[in-house]
């Protein structure tokens, strides 16, 4: 199923590769400027300054969560911390074993391989990655059939750092691998007007406080999409006003992204009107769902339900997805009783 990328609405959804450079501009480069996940962050650096006591690399690390909480941006924090190179790859990216081979042999001791979407790592490259996580060796098989050998070849003892915002999709051995695993979790609005303050000076955007709240609670909790909707009203108030991004700007840029007051965008909408509308609220199956908005499966799993579970929208249960009576509240719409017992 193709995803409409040309809907502008989906502020959640889509991604250019203009804005990731604006991205990558914009990430913090400090822990101090890292806000947020205070648990994780504290977390990591006692790893960290333990293993720069003990002479060794950091141990093995999983982060999981939703896109755009800040994975990317931990796993160059620590690396930084270990003052060690970073070499950056992703699961679909290494596609036979003698790849992750040539990626592993070339890194030096200390250094941090992060591997983006670890979840989509093939089955071979993942099993290749065991020694290579366990005992720091990589077996190399020789030959075919019968007479085929293995030679054991040392690696440098390397931290690998696996990012996933599918966590169930990772094989038990592969997660058992990693010593140290943290879920990131969505931000608070006042964390994520710290965020947003921050990357307007950065980008010399003046910005009000109460925009500055105002579009923080309609950032879905996510720094990514709360830089974003900056960058955009940006472009709004340098073209329909002086430059600074007023109340009044915000409201005509979220208007034209068509982001609602909770921070819903086009494709939650459409998500969840179509199990109102077409489903009586639910129960409906997963599959049914995506080819009834012709959306992705793993776009709805990965980017859409995470936040509408956490504002309390949809449950999942064992029949499938079931929109809430505060869905309904939102939407202004009445709910039939059609499954009481499910609600
Ligand atoms: N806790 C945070 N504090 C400040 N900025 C953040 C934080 N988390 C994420 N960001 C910013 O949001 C953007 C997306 O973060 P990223 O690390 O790429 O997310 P992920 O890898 O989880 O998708 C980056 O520009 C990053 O700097
Ligand atoms: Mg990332």
């Amino acid at each position: 199923m193709k995803k409409d990328i040309t809907n502008q609405g989906d502020v959640s959804v889509v991604k250019s590769p203009e804005e990731e450079s604006l991205f990558v501009s914009l990430r913090a480069a400090k822990w101090e400027e890292f806000t947020g996940q205070e648990n994780v962050k504290r977390s990591l650096k006692v790893a960290l300054a333990a293993a720069r006591k003990r002479g060794e690399p950091m141990e093995h690390t999983l982060l999981y969560g939703p896109p755009g909480l800040g994975k990317t941006t931990l796993s160059h924090l620590i690396a930084g911390e270990m003052g060690s190179n970073i070499r950056v790859t992703s699961g679909p990216a290494i596609e036979r074993a003698g790849d992750l081979a040539s990626i592993l042999t070339n890194l030096e001791p200390n250094d941090i391989l992060f591997i983006d979407e670890i979840h989509r790592l093939s089955k071979v490259v993942e099993e290749a990655l065991y020694p290579a996580m366990e005992d720091f060796a990589l077996d190399i098989v020789l030959g075919k059939g019968p007479s085929a050998r293995t030679l054991r070849l040392d690696l440098p003892h390397i931290t690998i750092v696996g990012a996933t915002t599918r966590i169930g999709l990772l094989s038990a051995p592969l997660r058992d691998r990693f010593g140290i695993t943290h879920r990131l979790a969505f931000y608070s609005p006042e964390e994520l007007a710290i965020i947003i303050s921050r990357a307007a000076s950065k980008l010399k955007c003046p910005i009000g406080q109460l925009a500055t709240h105002q579009l923080a609670k309609r950032a879905r909790g996510t720094p990514r999409i709360a830089l974003r909707l900056l960058k955009r009203a940006r472009d709004v108030a340098q073209v329909h006003g002086t430059g600074e991004v007023t109340d009044k700007l915000l409201m005509q840029a979220l208007n034209m992204l068509e982001v609602d007051p909770l921070g819903l965008d086009n494709s939650d909408r459409r998500f969840l009107l179509a199990i109102i509308d077409k489903f009586d609220g639910g129960p409906v199956g997963l599959e049914t769902l995506a080819a009834t908005i012709s959306e992705d499966i793993g776009t709805i799993e990965e980017v859409i339900e995470p936040y509408l579970m956490q504002v309390g929208f949809l449950k999942r249960t064992p029949r499938g997805r079931v929109a809430t009576p505060a869905a309904y509240n939102h939407f202004g719409k009445s709910q039939q009783s059609n499954h009481p017992s499910l609600l």
